[in-house]
């Protein structure tokens, strides 16, 4: 019982030394404060992900089945013009409160965290002024327009066929 106390006591100490930390004072957040726990500081990138995409997409590019997967999937379509602008395009990106620049570095850090293999080789990130010139055009119907990207990406060979990139809300789903 001691040496598994002395266990619990030790891990967290060295573990603290390695990684940077929270104050659990500064977490909103009942049991965190109750219990005191610290939790691993995540660079400002994933914290932009966390407060605008995750609670859809889930913390590892993955939730339910109405959303689009993004991991092992989105990097495809950075292959054709099309799909790299729909990345920014899809309503939800497009209109998020966060600026050009964090928004540039947040899809970047996405597609190379969630979908680095699936990624056109030799990939230029997006810049700030990119996703600026993308952003001030919307679409119409984001269901036509990744219709549309979808069956490019088809033709270029990239995906073998539509149900690659399938989720339930296709469609005629929705
Ligand atoms: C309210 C839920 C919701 C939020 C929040 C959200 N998304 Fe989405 N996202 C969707 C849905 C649903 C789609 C499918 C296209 C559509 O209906 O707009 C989608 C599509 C996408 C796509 C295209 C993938 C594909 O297969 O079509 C990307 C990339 C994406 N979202 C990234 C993000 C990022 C980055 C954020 C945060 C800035 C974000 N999303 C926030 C629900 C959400």
């Amino acid at each position: 019982m001691a040496s598994f106390a002395l266990a619990i006591a030790f891990v967290p100490t060295s573990a603290l030394a390695q990684t940077p930390t929270v104050s659990p004072e500064s977490v909103p957040d009942v049991l965190v404060r109750e219990r005191g726990t610290w939790l691993p500081k995540v660079a400002p990138v994933e914290e932009d992900y966390s407060r605008n995409c995750q609670g859809c997409h889930g913390h590892e590019g993955h939730s339910v089945q109405e959303v689009p997967r993004l991991q092992g999937r989105a990097g495809w379509f950075t292959h054709t013009s099309a799909g790299r602008a729909y990345l920014v395009q899809v309503p939800n990106v497009l209109q998020s409160s966060l600026p050009d620049e964090r928004l540039a570095a947040m899809l970047n850090w996405l597609l190379t965290q969630f979908s680095g293999e699936q990624l056109k080789p030799g990939f230029e990130p997006y810049t700030a002024a990119e996703v600026h010139a993308l952003r001030a055009q919307r679409i119409e119907s984001v269901i036509a327009r990744r219709r549309e990207v979808v069956d490019g990406l088809v033709r270029a060979g990239v995906i073998p066929d539509a149900a690659a990139l399938a989720f339930s809300l296709e469609p005629g789903r929705y």
